[in-house]
């Protein structure tokens, strides 16, 4: 049974090791050029988050288009265990449009919030400390008109004076805030630095046993799955997270790298509620309807995460898998390991490969077989069975 953070005591909250999987791959994902949905995709997607065990859709940002105000009202009523989150600025109009949205969810949050660093208040918004915590508590009371459950993102924490993070913290969380969201807008933290942030936030902020911590890690530095899961040895109990690792610029943290940390780690005593063996073809759909191609060396899920192509990690992959894999592409919903056979390919793959094929060969047949794979490899780069059979065909009748 999913547990539901209305129903968590303090001490629950506190000692939990549950961690909330928040997906945005409907709306920071979506935000990538090329990778817009219409509606009925993102429907689609929903129901495959859905089917995923995620405790958060953001569905996106209302207020940006009739399309995504469209698509989020349509995510509210085809999905129904999900909490749906709709985006809003700290402005009125936003959370009323948001919270239209919404009418049909039966669970849902307003995502407001308000940039928390210096180079925010000054460039962005012309303003000053002050100012801009007033503006987010003033978000946040409006928000809870309309919503029970209201989720606060200070933009740009990563960034932000931290005495300032928390006092704007403890601020929100008076105005009743349920969640707070500690991104790391611009992908620029270490991973100790980012978690010392949320433990500064856990240790100093006194009502901070009110909300659920949520991070938000973008990844500039390529950090953002290591400061995010920072975050959640350091108290937060919320990720957010996209499919794939897409998003702004160099993307979010990614849900399938967080899910297996917390699953490979049993030491963490942190858990999800994602079934793993949904990740393989939930990313698919993302791939596919997103038009956006996963790299190869992706991890959990690109097309090279369970291959092995060196003679040295194939002989030892064959001779027993834990060698070298962590995981088993079962877990994560993949068919099976690959022995790519290229010319850094052994003997030992070779003789595999072609048992599987049902070609069956002395070693001394073997040994010509190699020296004749070789040249082929070399030629063309990845040999497929059909070579193999060709290779078999070729010696069979010299
Ligand atoms: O990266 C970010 O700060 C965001 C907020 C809008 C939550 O996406
Ligand atoms: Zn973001």
């Amino acid at each position: 049974m999913r547990v539901t953070r209305q129903s968590q005591t303090h001490y629950e909250k506190t000692m939990n090791d549950r961690v909330y999987i928040f997906d945005t791959t409907l709306r920071d994902g979506e935000q990538v050029p090329g990778c817009q949905l219409n509606t009925e995709e993102k429907v689609q997607i929903a129901k495959a988050q859905e089917a995923l065990g995620v405790d958060v859709i953001e569905a996106g940002f209302p207020i940006s288009s009739p399309g995504d105000f469209k698509s989020v009202v349509a995510i509210s009523k085809a999905v129904s265990e999900p909490v749906i989150c709709g985006l809003t600025r700290a402005v009125e109009k936003d959370i009323d449009v948001a919270a239209e949205a919404l009418r049909h969810a039966r669970r849902k949050r307003i995502h407001t919030g308000i940039g928390a660093s210096d180079c925010h208040i000054r460039y962005k918004f012309n303003s000053t400390r002050e100012e801009v915590l007033e503006r987010g508590v003033a978000a946040v009371k409006y928000a809870k008109k309309y919503a029970e459950d209201v989720e606060f993102y200070a933009e740009d924490a990563g960034r932000a004076d931290l005495e300032y993070l928390a006092k704007m913290v403890e601020a929100v969380i008076r105005a009743g805030a349920t969640v707070i969201n500690i991104p790391d807008t611009t992908g620029y933290n270490l991973p100790w630095v980012f978690g010392q942030k949320i433990k500064y936030l856990m240790d100093n902020v006194p009502n901070i046993h009110k909300a659920i911590v949520s991070v938000h890690c973008h990844n500039d530095l390529g950090l953002a799955t290591a400061n995010a899961v920072e975050g959640l040895r350091n108290g937060a109990r919320q990720a957010e997270v996209t499919i794939n690792g897409i998003g702004e610029r160099a993307g979010n943290t990614s849900l399938e790298e967080v899910v297996m940390i917390l699953e490979s780690h049993a030491g963490l005593n942190l858990k999800t509620g994602v079934d793993p063996a949904r990740l393989a073809p939930t990313s698919k759909l993302v791939e596919r309807l997103m038009r956006m191609p996963v790299q190869p060396n992706k991890a959990i899920v690109g097309a090279n995460a369970f291959s092995h192509s060196s003679g040295i990690h194939q002989d030892g992959f064959l001779k027993h898998k834990d060698n070298y894999e962590i995981i088993s592409p079962e877990t994560v919903g993949v068919a099976t390991s690959k022995i790519v056979l290229t010319a850094r390919s052994g003997r030992h793959a070779l003789k595999h490969r072609l048992e599987n094929l049902g070609y069956i060969y002395s070693k001394e047949e073997l040994n010509t077989l190699y020296a004749k794979f070789l040249d082929m490899a070399d030629r063309l780069k990845q040999v497929e069975d059909e070579h193999l059979k060709e290779l078999t065909h070729a010696f069979q009748s010299a």
